[in-house]
C-alpha cells in the first residue's frame, strides 16, 4: 500500500468532483477455475486498490460524499481463515489503515443500501467486469443481471478517469521501479530466441521474470513466432532459424502497476535483410511518436504520425506506392496495423479498461472513434497531459488472410502493390512496444534503461544467449 494519507487524498479528491452523492465500491473476491477450493491468484478490483489499497477478497466500502462519512464492509477472520491463510488485522485495524472512517460487518451493507434506497438515493457504482459482482449489484440493487452493467455510473466513471488518468508522482515512482523487471523479461527472453528453444520454455522464462518482481504478469504473455496474430498465447512452436519471435509482456509491482512492452528478435539472432527493413520501419514509427508524444498533442495524431511513418517505409521498399496523405486518409496502413499506437498504463494494462474505452480515451475534443481498421482500435486519442502514462506499440504484420480479402475487394488498391506483397505472407510480425511518461516539456520512454531496441542492440542481447541461458533449458 500507499501512505494512508494517499488514499484518503484520492477520495477527498473523488468527493469535490460528486457531492452529495453515495458511491458504492465492491472488492474483488476469489475465483475458482474448476472447483471452490481452487482459485486463481487473487486480484482486487482496480477501482478498489485505487481508493482503499486493500487487496484481500470480501470487501466493500460505501463512500458518501454528502456526510463525509466513508465505511469499510468487511469481516473479521475467523480461527478457520487464520489455520487457512494466516492471521490478517482486524476489519477495525484495515479501515484504519486506509483511512476510512469506520468498518462494519459484511452483511450490513445489504441494510446500508436498502435505506439508502428508500430514500431516494442514487447509488453510484462502475460497471462490474466479474459474474459474482454482477450478482452482487444485482441483489442489492433489485435489479435483474442483465440490468447492472447498463446502470452504471456515467459521472463516477468520468471523475474516476479524470484522476487516474493523470499518475501521481508515488505510482510514477512504482511504475518506474518496476520497469526493471519488464527489462528482465524480455532482455531473457531475447537471449532464448534461439533455434531448438520452444515458445513454452521462453513464455516460462518470461513468467519467472515477472514473478522475481514480487507480482505476476500484467496480461497472458504472447509469446510466438507468428506475430502476426496480434494475441497468441498457443505456445506450442519450437524456434527455427529464419523466424522472427514476437514477445509482447508485462508484469504488475507490488502495487498492481503494470508494465507492457514488445520486442521482436530474429531467431538465432541475425536480422536477415528483409527482416532488418520491415524492423527498421517499425522502429522508426516508435521513435517517431517517442520524439513527438507531448502535453497538448492529440495521442490519435501519434497514431497518425506511426501510419505515416509506415507508409512512407513501406513505400520505401515496394509494398506500398501513392500518394502518403491520400493514404492515410484511405486508412490503407491499417492492413499492416489492424492496432491502435497505445494505451493508458496504470493499475490496469489496458487502463480503467472496465469503465468503457470510449469514456477513457476519447472526449468531446476528440470526437467518436473512427471506423477505419487499425484506427478504429485506438483506444487512447485525448489529448495528452503531464502524468499520463501511454504506450507506444507501432507493428507491420502481414496477415495472408487479411491481405486475400483486401486483395479481393480491391480495397486501397491505389495504395498497395499486391503483387509485391505476395512474396510477404510468410513473413509474421513485428512490434515494438514501450511504455511512455509524459513530463511538462515532452515524455520518456520509462525504466532506468531502454529495453535493446534498435537491430545492433536486439542482436547482440541474443547473441549473449548463445551459450548460458540455452544451457539452463537443457539440462
Ligand atoms: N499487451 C496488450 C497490449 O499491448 O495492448
Ligand atoms: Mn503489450
Ligand atoms: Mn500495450
Amino acid at each position: 500500500m500507499f501512505s494512508t494519507i494517499t488514499y484518503v487524498r484520492r477520495r477527498q479528491r473523488l468527493a469535490d468532483l460528486m457531492p452529495d452523492s453515495l458511491l458504492l465500491f465492491i472488492g474483488n473476491e476469489n475465483s475458482p477455475f474448476n472447483y471452490p477450493s481452487n482459485e486463481y491468484r487473487f486480484r482486487q478490483d482496480s477501482t478498489f486498490l485505487y481508493l482503499f489499497g486493500l487487496d484481500t477478497p470480501g470487501l466493500a466500502a460505501i463512500i458518501d460524499t454528502a456526510s463525509g462519512l466513508s465505511t469499510l464492509f468487511a469481516d473479521d477472520v475467523t480461527m478457520d481463515d487464520i489455520v487457512w491463510t494466516g492471521p490478517m488485522p482486524s476489519a477495525d485495524d484495515r479501515a484504519k489503515l486506509a483511512g476510512i472512517d469506520r468498518a462494519l460487518p459484511s452483511k450490513s451493507l445489504d441494510d446500508v443500501v436498502a435505506r439508502a434506497l428508500a430514500s431516494g438515493r442514487k447509488v453510484h457504482f462502475v460497471p462490474p467486469y466479474r459474474g459474482e459482482t454482477i450478482v452482487r449489484l444485482a441483489d442489492l440493487l433489485g435489479l435483474k443481471s442483465a440490468q447492472v452493467v447498463q446502470n452504471a455510473s456515467e459521472s463516477l466513471i468520468r471523475a474516476l478517469v479524470s484522476l487516474r488518468i493523470v499518475k501521481e508522482q508515488c505510482e510514477i515512482d512504482e511504475m518506474e521501479r518496476h520497469m526493471a523487471f519488464g527489462y528482465n523479461m524480455h532482455t531473457a527472453a531475447m537471449r532464448l530466441a534461439h533455434e531448438g528453444v520452444s515458445e513454452t520454455d521462453i513464455m516460462a522464462r518470461v513468467d519467472y521474470e515477472a514473478l522475481r518482481g514480487g507480482g505476476v504478469v500484467s496480461f497472458p504473455i504472447i509469446c510466438t513466432v507468428n506475430g502476426e496474430t496480434l494475441h497468441n498465447h498457443g505456445y506450442i512452436h519450437d524456434l527455427t532459424n529464419g523466424k522472427l519471435l514476437l514477445v509482447d509482456a508485462g508484469c504488475e509491482s507490488p502495487n498492481h502497476y503494470a508494465t507492457d512492452h514488445t520486442r521482436t528478435t530474429p531467431v538465432g539472432g541475425r536480422f536477415s535483410n528483409r527482416q532488418r527493413e520491415i524492423y527498421e520501419i517499425v522502429l522508426a514509427a516508435n521513435d517517431a511518436v517517442a520524439k513527438n508524444a507531448a502535453p497538448g498533442v492529440f495521442y490519435r495524431d501519434m497514431h497518425q504520425l506511426a501510419c505515416r511513418t509506415i507508409i512512407e517505409g513501406l513505400k520505401a521498399v515496394g509494398i506500398m506506392t501513392g500518394d502518403t496523405d491520400e493514404a492515410l486518409q484511405a486508412g490503407a496502413a491499417g492492413l499492416f496495423m489492424p492496432h491502435g499506437i497505445g494505451h493508458n498504463l496504470g493499475l490496469d494494462c489496458h487502463d480503467m479498461e472496465n469503465y468503457g474505452e470510449n469514456l477513457v480515451g476519447y472526449d468531446e475534443e476528440t470526437g467518436p472513434r473512427s471506423s477505419q481498421l487499425g484506427l478504429g482500435s485506438l483506444r487512447m486519442a485525448k489529448r495528452l497531459v503531464a502524468g499520463n502514462v501511454v504506450t507506444d506499440e507501432p507493428g507491420i504484420y502481414f496477415i495472408p488472410e487479411l491481405i486475400d480479402r483486401w486483395k479481393a475487394a480491391g480495397h486501397c488498391a491505389d495504395f498497395i502493390n499486391f503483387r509485391r506483397l505476395e512474396s510477404y505472407k510468410d513473413f509474421g510480425g513485428i512490434r515494438i512496444e514501450d511504455d511512455l511518461l509524459i513530463t511538462p516539456d515532452g515524455c520518456r520512454i520509462m525504466g532506468e534503461k531502454r529495453i535493446p531496441a534498435t537491430p545492433a542492440e536486439v542482436e547482440a542481447e541474443a547473441l549473449k544467449g548463445r551459450t548460458e541461458d540455452r544451457d539452463i533449458l537443457t539440462q
